[in-house]
Formats: structure tokens, C-alpha cells, sequence
């Protein structure tokens, strides 16, 4: 299953999710490949420090037969990577005069997803080419929404960009409902901003807005190497089951 975390809207915890979803199926035994398709290389600096040569610039210039060699392992168990440097900006660039460019992501991944259980692309957070990219790769879109005003700006754009580069009626989506403060804003007030056809997509699972989940991300670790016993774990173990649990049929 391939998962592409996705927003146009910044900070509203795309990165978070892909990094402590990652280690979540890791945990549970599945074998995972995180993308990090954001020059900002936020997930790339949860799982691997250091100077990184070969990237996701390559993943998705080189010929499809040579995605291979681009692939990290990293220290946490089940969890291997494509990872991200800034050089990404300037690929997003280049690759905008290439021949079948929205496509490239997809056809890296083709030669390598096998070999996972589950793969997770991490996504910058505008609807260039790069996310033109994990629209055209992905399974299923998962879309962090934080509650307040203006919460689904952009989300018709995203699916409407999705249906027409895959010239599909419906691509499979899930709504997240992410950083929640029950402090601050009741559940409900979320689902009245969302259409109809929208509420029946949101996923069970919500992420509580929590210290340690953002603590763990400013330390560059998943949840599960910084607070094990935390509401910020138990949140995203949830998702992880329900994910795994459901049948993509739109
Ligand atoms: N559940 C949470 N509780 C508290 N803070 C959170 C939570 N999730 C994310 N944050 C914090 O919110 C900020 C944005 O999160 P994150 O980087 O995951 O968002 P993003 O959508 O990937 O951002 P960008 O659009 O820049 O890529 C970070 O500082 C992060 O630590
Ligand atoms: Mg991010």
C-alpha cells in the first residue's frame, strides 16, 4: 500500500504523521519505505543523520531500474528511506521540462514496492510537481486537516489535481483529523466544515495536539524513540491499526 501524506497547507502535521507512521508498521512488523518528497527534508532528519549522497533527486531522475541504489537503511528497525536534501528544489524544477514528469515517482516506486509492506511519501506542502508526483504514485491520499477556520481550504484543489492527473473519477482519500486541543475546539465544529461527501472519509483515529509529539519532532525522533507512554504514541498506534485495517474502494 502506498500512502502519500498530503496537504497544500503548511504545519499541519504531514511530517509528523509520515515519520511516526513509519515507525508505527515498523513496529508491527511491517516493513516500510518512508519518501521524503520535501526539500525541507523534515523526515529525512528522523531516521538519518549525516551528509546523504545519494537522494530522492535520484530516486526520481534516474531510470526506474536504478531505484534500488537510493534507498537507505536506517537505524530503526523495518524502516528504510528515500531521503531528502534541498537539492529537491531544483529537481522540482528540472523535472517540470521533462517528458512524462508526473509519472516519475510512480514508476521509481513500481520497481521497489515489493519489497514493503507499506510506503510512505512525505509531501512538501504546495501542489507542484512533486505532489503531481505522490498524487500519480499513491494508493490511497492521507490528508492531515487541523481543526479551525479555513480547515479544508485547498482539499477540493488536491482532489480535484488527483483526479485529473490519473484521469480517475474518485482516487481513494482519508482524512486525518490532526493536532486537535479538546481545550479549544469541540470535534463537532470540525465536521461542520466538511461537504457531506467529505465526513464520510474521515478517518476514526484523531491526533491529539500533544507536548511530547512536538518535543519528539524538535528532538528529530519518531514518538515511539522519545516518549514510548505518551497520548502522542497511543494516537498514532491507533492510526496505524486503522489503516491497516481498511479496504481502499474510494
Ligand atoms: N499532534 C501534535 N501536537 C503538537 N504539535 C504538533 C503535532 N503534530 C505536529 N506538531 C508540530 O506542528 C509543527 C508542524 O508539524 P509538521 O512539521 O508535522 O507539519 P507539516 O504539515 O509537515 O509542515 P510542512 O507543511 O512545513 O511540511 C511542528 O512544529 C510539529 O512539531
Ligand atoms: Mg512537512
Amino acid at each position: 500500500m502506498i500512502i502519500a501524506v498530503t496537504n497544500v497547507k503548511g504545519g499541519v502535521g504531514k511530517t509528523t504523521t509520515s515519520v511516526n507512521l513509519a515507525a508505527g508498521f515498523a513496529n508491527r512488523g511491517k516493513k516500510t519505505l518512508l519518501v521524503d518528497l520535501d526539500p525541507q527534508a523534515h523526515s529525512t532528519r528522523c531516521f538519518l543523520s549525516g551528509p546523504i549522497e545519494r537522494d530522492v533527486s535520484d530516486f526520481i531522475m534516474e531510470r526506474p531500474s536504478q531505484a534500488h541504489r537510493f534507498i537507505h537503511s536506517t537505524p530503526y528497525p523495518g524502516v528504510d528511506m528515500v531521503p531528502a536534501t534541498p537539492r529537491l528544489t531544483e529537481t522540482a524544477e528540472l523535472l517540470s521540462t521533462r517528458i512524462r514528469r508526473e509519472e516519475r515517482l510512480y514508476r521509481a516506486l513500481a520497481q521497489v514496492a515489493d519489497d514493503y509492506r507499506v510506503v510512505i511519501i512525505d509531501c512538501p506542502p504546495l501542489l507542484g510537481i512533486l505532489t503531481h508526483n505522490a498524487l500519480m504514485a499513491a494508493d490511497l491520499l492521507l490528508i492531515p486537516v487541523q481543526p479551525g477556520v479555513g480547515a479544508v481550504v485547498g482539499l477540493e484543489a488536491l482532489l480535484e489535481a488527483a483526479s485529473e492527473l490519473r484521469d480517475e473519477d474518485k482516487v481513494p482519500y482519508r482524512i486525518l483529523v490532526t493536532m486537535l486541543d479538546l481545550r479549544t475546539t469541540h470535534t463537532n465544529a470540525i465536521f461542520e466544515e466538511l461537504i457531506e461527501e467529505h465526513r464520510k472519509r474521515v478517518l476514526k483515529t484523531i491526533i491529539h495536539k500533544s507536548e511530547s509529539l512536538n518535543q519528539a519532532n524538535l528532538a528529530g525522533k519518531p514518538i515511539y524513540l522519545y516518549q514510548r507512554s505518551s497520548r502522542g504514541a497511543e494516537d498514532y498506534d491507533a492510526l496505524c491499526e486503522e489503516l491497516l485495517k481498511i479496504r481502499i474502494r474510494h
